[in-house]
């Protein structure tokens, strides 16, 4: 089966729904930031408060590089890694590209508790906001399906996203 590849902002359920497309079909599931905490020994906080975001961008574009050269992935990337063209480069040439929509208040009730992401604050949501919109041209640049998170479940989307892509 093909790569899947989900795209989409912080909070739109990127890594959850991979999960389930990986449970629900034959697709080994990866998470670009994981990938990229494993190999620098250093959180993603971390990364950003002592290398600052340039780097984090340069080890992201080295992981989904090296992952979109595997078979029968199911991947959950960062929210800004289609900032950088490489990585829709790389996206679209390896897989199926899956844009997650979300609503800002969605997001905002799903991101609440999060403290592993530097980009985000609950204190200053119109940030997330502004990021979302500066890069929802980006994700609709490169998607070959999109969805809307706010009213499906995980696994009935991923489902959906199953049938969608072995049609
Ligand atoms: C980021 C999103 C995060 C993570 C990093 C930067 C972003 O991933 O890659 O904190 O720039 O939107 P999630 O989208 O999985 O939260």
């Amino acid at each position: 089966m093909t790569n899947i590849f989900l795209i989409g902002p912080m909070g739109s359920g990127k890594s959850t729904i991979a999960k389930h497309i990986s449970k629900q079909s034959s697709l080994v599931f990866y998470d670009s930031d994981a990938e990229i905490i494993k190999q620098r020994h250093s959180d993603i906080n971390e990364i950003f408060q002592q290398e600052g975001e340039q780097s984090f961008r340069r080890y992201e574009q080295q992981v989904i590089e090296k992952l979109v050269k595997k078979a029968g992935i199911v991947l959950a990337t960062g929210g800004g890694c289609v900032i950088t063209p490489i990585n829709r480069k790389n996206l679209t040439q390896k897989g199926i590209v899956i844009y997650l929509r979300v609503s800002p208040q969605a997001q905002l009730h799903r991101l609440a508790s999060s403290e592993e992401r530097p980009l985000f604050s609950a204190k200053e949501p119109k940030k997330l906001f502004e990021l979302t919109k500066l890069r929802t041209p980006l994700y609709e640049s490169i998607a070959n399906f999109s969805y809307d998170t706010d009213n499906t479940s995980p696994e009935k989307l991923a489902e959906k996203i199953l049938t969608d892509c072995s049609q």
